[in-house]
């Protein structure tokens, strides 16, 4: 038997129900927010992932579905949606047009890792970008937007947050930061010796326990921010405050993609196991330059939709729309008319075998229908229908032509 992929799962039945409630609660909101949907390919030039997540980055230096094409071309499977979503801004010209412009995409990624629980190869994410705004005032909203979201499923929070300084305050604090790596360099796993000379920020979230121990005294950047980082997260702390949104700093959040500068913010949840992480963003003010285009203030954040669908709560499903069955088998050509007609309109199944009384009824359950609607020889000789309402429980027979 050929089975999917490890890490790729199918998503139906009651899955698929939370996953559609999601996506349509999300965009619902983003749309209350004045974002407006995007969507970019699946594949895209592997290029862009290098230029923007990151060659330093665990995604682009293992992770990728990449491959070369038929054409020649070196591709890969998008591992996240920031870089697609600058790739098409930059190339419909929107950052030479100026003004702000607010996307919302849902939709697969790919990354090529370790699969376990809440960590899959194929996942979906929900995410939104924001481009044209300089204002820390744009990066609060991104994280009122997350809480408004996770506030609307049920699900509780902890929100980490950080800065990564800007390009004042950040090759100063990284090069006394990698003077730190270098005086416990012969202690530090391999990883953390690569990272050092690629990108030495990424040592600080290294899952290592002994690096963890060992960099509880490494420098800490949110003590040399420059006065403009400073400023913003401070004000950033305001608005939260001021917002009801409770926050813990975290000085080693530092995100797996190297292009956030300034605000950093992780959502976790503390009840799905290891792979905690339910929404993450930031500012990302120079990736836009970086991929070629006009220098655009840009803040985002993605959400993945399977870890929330472990947390979801649902609302009660009401009973909804019609069931019909005949009872009789001269009855089932009527049954699917009737069925057709009540389509225009409502949510309606029919039953293609004559059943009893009880087996429709059970029908009438399976697929959540408000009305069971049964007609037999009797009600075949009287033009009548036999309608149970499963709600109000209460039954009466009446005329086709009133049904
Ligand atoms: P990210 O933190 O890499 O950020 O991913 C966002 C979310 O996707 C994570 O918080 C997690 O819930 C989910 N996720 C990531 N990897 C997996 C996986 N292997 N299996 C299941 N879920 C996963 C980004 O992707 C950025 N593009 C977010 C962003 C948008 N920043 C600015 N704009």
């Amino acid at each position: 038997m050929i089975k999917s992929l490890r890490g790729m799962n199918d998503i139906l039945s009651e899955d698929y129900e939370r996953f559609t409630y999601f996506i349509d609660l999300a965009s619902n909101i983003a749309q209350k927010y004045g974002f407006h949907f995007i969507e970019t390919p699946l594949l895209e030039e592997t290029a862009l992932f290098k230029r923007s997540v990151g060659e330093s980055s665990d995604i682009v230096g293992k992770e990728m579905y990449q491959f070369i094409d038929k054409g020649e071309n070196d591709v890969c499977l998008r591992p996240e949606g920031t870089a697609g979503v600058v790739r098409a801004f930059i190339q419909k010209k929107l950052d030479k047009a100026g003004g702000i412009h607010r996307f919302f995409y849902h939709g697969p990624m790919f990354r090529y890792e370790r699969p376990q629980k809440g960590r899959l190869r194929e996942f979906h994410q929900f995410g939104v970008e924001s481009f044209g705004i300089d204002s820390v005032y744009e990066d609060a909203t991104m994280i009122m937007m997350v809480a408004d979201i996770l506030k609307a499923c049920g699900i509780g929070y902890r929100l980490q947050l950080n800065s990564l300084g800007d390009q004042n305050c950040m090759p100063a604090y990284r090069e006394n930061l990698v003077s730190f790596i270098e005086s416990v360099e012969d202690e530090i796993c391999e990883d953390c010796k690569r990272r050092k000379s690629t990108n030495p920020i990424r040592v600080l979230d290294c899952k290592n326990e002994k690096c963890q121990s060992l960099y509880t005294n490494a420098p800490k950047l949110i003590n040399v921010l420059c006065s403009s980082c400073e400023d913003d997260f401070s004000k950033l702390k305001n608005i939260l405050h001021d917002n009801e949104i409770d926050y813990e700093i975290d000085t080693n959040l530092v995100r797996g993609l190297d292009y956030y500068s300034k605000t950093a913010f992780e959502f976790v949840s503390d009840n799905i196991g290891s792979q905690s992480a339910i929404a993450g963003g930031g500012r990302y003010d120079r990736l836009v330059e970086f991929l070629d285009g006009r220098p655009t203030p840009a803040v985002g954040f993605a959400m993945g939709i399977e870890r929330l669908m472990e947390l979801i709560v649902m609302p009660e499903t009401k009973r909804d729309g019609y069931y019909l069955g005949a009872m009789d088998d001269e009855a089932i050509d009527l049954i699917i008319k009737l069925t057709q007609d009540k389509r225009k309109n409502f949510k309606a199944n029919c039953d293609f075998k004559a059943k009893n009384l009880k087996n429709h009824l059970k029908g009438a359950d399976k697929v959540n229908a408000r009305f069971c609607c049964v007609i037999g020889s009797n009600e075949l000789n009287d033009t009548t229908i036999w309608v149970k309402d499963l709600e109000a429980k209460s039954e009466k027979v009446i005329l086709l032509e009133d049904f």
